[in-house]
Order: structure tokens, then C-alpha cells, then sequence
């Protein structure tokens, strides 16, 4: 991470595009709000559009605005998170999911800075630093046809890329000091850590990254349960493979087939949470990793009553 502070450093200045590649939940977004706040925008808005959790249809009119009337539903005008990020930075993350057509408006936009409303015709002009993130393999996207090339040559000035956890565990003492007093402070606890627990932290592989432990020491601080127990749970596998810990049997009160079904329902439920929430609410990847079709996904969240976490 020193690494990437001097060159933060070293870019803070100018207005070059930056590419911030890494895995989910390694400090991406960090990285972009720490951009800004060297870079002499920092007074400026910083605005981030996350690509993946807004429907391709209308993440256009999101990026440019629309004009009053430019579609069903567009009721007054709109302005874009481009124009709000005027004299700012604009962080656009999963920068792979933007659908194609969009790849070339944004291509042009950085071109000249210029660009129409959706439904409009007068140009608007922005002064916005951009700055993109993806957790995707750029490069086989384009292979498959499915990234622009050129796109991928203007945001790519320069590319910082954040290594995962596992690859920088030199890292997890202060990582876990820091957690460690941010919960005990929000939460009102004095909670300290084993060295045997701390070298325990220090061999988990983190395929969540800092975010995995960030939850990790979270969970630790507000759980009653000692820290035992927290460690044990450590060595569970992740993503709810773990057996589930036994319940107190319930008085029965109803037939196998409905109990098999709730208990379906429900184990259902936990799965899209899990997976969506890992996507950044990518529907299309979340229907590839459960294999299900895109409308199936879609109709089982609206069953479970699921909405994006920009919409709560
Ligand atoms: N160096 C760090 N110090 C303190 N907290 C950190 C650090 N790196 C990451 N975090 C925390 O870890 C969490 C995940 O970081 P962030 O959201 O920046 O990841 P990301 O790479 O953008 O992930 P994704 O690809 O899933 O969007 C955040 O809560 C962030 O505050
Ligand atoms: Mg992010």
C-alpha cells in the first residue's frame, strides 16, 4: 500500500484517467476517495457510479441526464452524476459492466469532455477527473468482445493495481489494530485480541480481502461470545458451506413436504443475498454463478422481496 500512496502522490496533480484493478474488498474505492483527496479537485464533488447495480437501460440517463420527456418515465429533467461531478471526480466502479453501446459515449466524453443528455441535443460541457475500478479480468473481456479496446486505452493512463490481502499480510497487524479500535469505540467495548488469535488472522486466506476482515473483527467485537469461539469460527469455510449449527428441534406442526419447501425457500434466500451482494447486485453474473436464467434470477428476487442497497 506504501507503493500506491507514492503514486497517488505522484499523480495527485494531474488529470490523468486511473484504472484501479484489483479483487473484490481489496481497498478499491479507498484508493479513488484517496485519489481525489490529494488531487487539487479535493474541494470538489467526488461522485461514484457504480456500473453494476444500475440497470443498463438506465444507467445512461444516470451518467448524461435525460431531457424531460426523453423516455416513458422521464417526467422532468434530469442532470447526470457527470454533470454533479463538475470541477470534481467522477468514480465509475465495475467499470465492465457498462454496456457497450454506453463504452462508446463514454469514449467520446473523455475525448472532449462533451456530451448530450439523454433526449437532449445541446452539448454540456464537464470539467470532471475520471476514475474507473473493476474486480474483472479487462483483458479477456475484450477478447470475447465485450470491452472496447480503445476504452480500455484511455482509462488505462495509469493503472494501479491493489494486490489482494493474502499477497500482503505483512499488513493485517496494523489493519487489525485499526478495526479493533473503530469497533470498540462504535460499539462501546474493550475487546483485545490473543497473539494466538492475531497469528491465526495472519494464516486465513481472505479470499474476501480487507472486507472479509474488516467483518471478521466486526463480528469479534460485537459478539458476547469469547474469542475462542471466534477463532474456531475462522476456520469455517466461507460462503455458508460450513454445517449449519444445530437448531433446537421444533415441535412439528406440519408436513415433511412444507418443511423441505421453507427450508428450500430459505436457504434460497441466504444463497442470492450472498451472491448478490458479492456482485455489487451484477444480476447477469449473479444469474451465471447460481445458473439460473436471467428472468428466473429476477422473479426470485422479487419473491424474496430483495431490493439493491442504493434503493433501501
Ligand atoms: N487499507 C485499509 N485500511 C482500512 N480499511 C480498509 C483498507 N482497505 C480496505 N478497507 C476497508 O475494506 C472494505 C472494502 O474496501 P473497498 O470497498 O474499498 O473495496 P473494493 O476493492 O472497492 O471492493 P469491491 O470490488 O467489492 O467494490 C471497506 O470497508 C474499506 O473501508
Ligand atoms: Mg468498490
Amino acid at each position: 500500500m506504501r507503493a500506491i500512496r507514492t503514486v497517488i502522490e505522484n499523480i495527485a496533480d494531474t488529470d490523468a484517467t486511473v484504472l484501479i484493478r484489483g479483487e473484490s474488498g481489496v481497498g478499491k474505492d479507498l484508493v479513488a476517495r484517496a485519489l481525489h483527496a490529494a488531487s487539487a479537485r479535493r474541494a470538489g464533488p467526488f461522485v461514484k457510479v457504480n456500473c453494476a447495480a444500475i440497470p443498463g437501460e438506465l444507467l445512461e440517463s444516470e451518467l448524461f441526464g435525460h431531457e424531460k420527456g426523453a423516455f416513458t418515465g422521464a417526467h422532468r429533467r434530469k442532470p447526470g452524476q457527470f454533470e454533479y461531478a463538475n470541477s470534481g471526480t467522477v468514480y465509475l466502479d465495475e467499470i465492465a459492466e457498462l454496456p457497450l453501446a454506453l463504452q462508446a459515449k463514454l469514449l467520446h466524453v473523455l475525448q472532449d469532455f462533451r456530451f448530450t443528455r439523454v433526449g437532449g441535443n445541446g452539448a454540456i460541457e464537464v470539467d470532471a477527473r475520471v476514475i474507473a475500478a473493476t474486480n474483472r479480468d479487462l483483458e479477456q473481456a475484450m477478447a470475447r468482445g465485450e470491452f472496447r479496446e480503445d476504452l480500455y486505452y484511455r482509462l488505462n493512463v495509469v493503472e494501479i493495481h491493489v494486490p489482494p490481502l493474502r499477497e500482503r499480510r505483512e499488513e493485517i497487524p496494523l489493519l487489525v489494530a485499526t478495526f479493533l479500535a473503530r469497533f470498540n469505540a462504535q460499539y462501546g467495548r474493550h475487546k483485545e485480541l490473543a497473539p494466538e488469535t492475531l497469528a491465526r488472522l495472519m494464516e486465513h486466506p481472505w479470499s474476501g480481502n480487507v472486507r472479509e476482515l474488516e467483518n471478521a473483527i466486526r463480528r469479534m467485537v460485537v459478539l458476547t461470545e469469547g474469542e475462542q469461539a471466534f477463532a474456531a469460527s475462522l476456520a469455517r469455510p466461507r460462503n455458508g458451506q460450513a454445517p449449519a449449527a444445530a437448531a433446537p428441534t421444533p415441535a412439528v406442526t406440519e408436513g415433511l413436504r412444507e418443511i423441505a419447501r421453507r427450508a428450500a425457500r430459505a436457504a434460497e434466500r441466504q444463497a442470492l443475498v450472498e451472491v448478490l451482494d458479492r456482485v455489487h447486485w451484477n444480476r447477469a453474473e449473479a444469474s451465471r454463478i447460481l445458473k439460473v436464467s436471467y428472468k428466473t434470477l429476477l422473479n426470485k428476487i422479487a419473491e424474496c422481496g430483495l431490493t439493491p442497497p442504493s434503493h433501501r
